[in-house]
């Protein structure tokens, strides 16, 4: 799929009807990562046929495993011996790579990985990535462009206390850990669904860990751990994306294959804004009759608001009748997608790490640019309550989380269509 391909959506529908989704990018790709820590062949399954699996599929490939992809699995054969080097072309494509870092040097004793940089969400610092790892005894050090950690008589466990709760961070001092001397007590870990996932991956596979889901990890190494069959957990994300869909269309969806308690924030937030909400064990269902309501958000670790629904309740905030304070609280770069939103005639005013949004009735359609995977599902469901036919640029970011993405909007009763964008004869693209 080419970079300049667009998504053409129609406004003035609503969403309704039923989706299910499938694995958590966030989830697959670090138990992808997790793989690495036992030789032999582990299968993840549930896995999202998106852009960046693939990628991480790459990744692997070139640290040594065998990586196939068969429907929604990935059989990962690990050798006892991984060339444990990834480099910047990849992980510049591939930001979670840096999540290898944390099982290779556990497995290898060494490891060079390249520093992913920014993006255009923020900066995205590793500090805690790298003083964690240190504490556990690694000697790291940065040079052209590489993050470089070794430890060559192995890994010891350790007493560290992240100063934020980072998902990242928490992933790779995690599958550093199984593998070290001794105890390791992480605090102030994040407690994200997909960090329970892990957890839960990692102790079938001979892990001993307590406090999955609680701001205290506890990791007792083991000497080797061995291949499993793992099935990742629903995308929250995606889910949330078609439940805010919902309710800013005054639609009717069921989303099916995710917990929902993984979105209570989320949908209490709907609700809030007016919108029924209905639930089972692995379903949701989002009703909203009229316009929404305006409804403050502020984005937190979970179990708080996640930063990656942003846009969307941007989005919410838009059309609602009133007006919605939303608090950006992870990255320094997400309101990207407000300036792109204002093209559609959003009113939104923007002060530091605040955007104070006031609803309008209908969006204006317009030509607009995704930033990244959620600015740009954002973009085309904000699309759906423009008078006339909202163009979304550079969709390709969406293909990196949301598996068929247009596919679902049509089966919701949307008018969609993809295609590729006319070049641009100035710039050749
Ligand atoms: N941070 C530091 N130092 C560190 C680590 C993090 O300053 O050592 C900062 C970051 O710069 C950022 C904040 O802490 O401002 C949160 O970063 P975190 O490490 O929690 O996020 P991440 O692991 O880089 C994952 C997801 C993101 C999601 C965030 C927060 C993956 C591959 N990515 O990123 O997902 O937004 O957690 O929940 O799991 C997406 O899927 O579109 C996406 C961006």
């Amino acid at each position: 799929m080419a970079d300049v391909d667009v998504i053409r959506v129609k406004g003035g529908v609503r969403l309704a009807g039923e989706v299910g989704v499938v694995g958590a990018k966030n989830s697959a790709l670090k138990l992808m990562a997790a793989a690495l820590l036992a030789e032999g062949e582990s299968v993840i399954t549930n896995v999202p046929r998106i852009t960046d699996i693939a990628l991480m599929g790459e990744v692997l490939r070139r640290l040594g495993a065998e990586v196939a992809f068969e429907g929604d699995e990935v059989r990962i054969n690990v050798p006892a011996v991984l060339h444990p080097e990834a480099d910047y072309e990849l992980v510049r494509r591939l930001r979670a790579s840096i999540c290898v870092l944390g099982p290779l040097l556990a497995r290898c004793g060494r490891v060079r990985v390249a520093h992913p940089g920014g993006d255009a969400i923020g900066s995205r610092g590793l500090d805690m990535h790298v003083s964690g790892l240190a504490k556990m005894g690694a000697d790291i050090s940065g040079e052209h462009g590489f993050v470089v950690a070794e430890a060559p008589s192995g890994l010891h466990g350790a007493k560290i206390s992240l100063d934020f709760p980072s998902v990242g961070a928490t992933e790779n001092l995690l599958m550093a850990a199984v593998l070290a001397r001794g105890t390791t007590v992480i605090d102030n870990v994040a407690r994200e669904p997909e960090i329970v996932d892990i957890c839960q991956m990692l102790i079938a596979m001979g892990a001993r860990i307590t406090g999955a889901g609680t701001s205290e990890l506890t990791v007792r190494g083991v000497d080797q751990l061995q291949p499993v069959r793992h099935a990742s957990i629903g995308d929250r994300i995606v889910a949330g994306t078609w439940a805010f869909g919902a309710a800013m269309t005054r639609g009717d969806v069921t989303v099916r294959g995710v917990d929902p308690r993984c979105l209570e924030i989320a949908l209490d937030k709907i609700q809030q804004g007016g919108g029924s909400v209905d639930y089972g064990p692995d379903w949701f269902r989002v009703r909203q009759a009229d316009r929404p309501n305006a409804v403050d958000v502020r984005t937190l670790p979970f179990p708080g608001f996640a930063t990656d629904l942003l846009p969307m309740a941007i989005g919410m905030a838009a059309v609602a009748d009133g007006v919605s304070l939303i608090t950006e609280n992870i990255f320094d770069g997400r309101f990207m997608f407000a300036e792109e939103l204002k093209r559609l005639g959003a009113d939104i005013r923007i002060e530091g790490h605040h955007a104070m949004v006031r609803g309008r009735a209908n969006l204006s359609s317009a030509e607009v640019s995704a930033s990244d995977i959620r600015a740009g599902a954002g973009l085309v469901i904000a699309g759906l309550c423009g008078d006339g036919v909202t163009t979304v640029r550079a969709v390709h970011h969406i293909d990196r989380g949301y598996p068929d993405f247009v596919a679902d909007l049509r089966a919701l009763g949307v008018e969609v269509e993809r295609a590729e964008a006319p070049a641009d004869p100035e710039y050749g693209f």
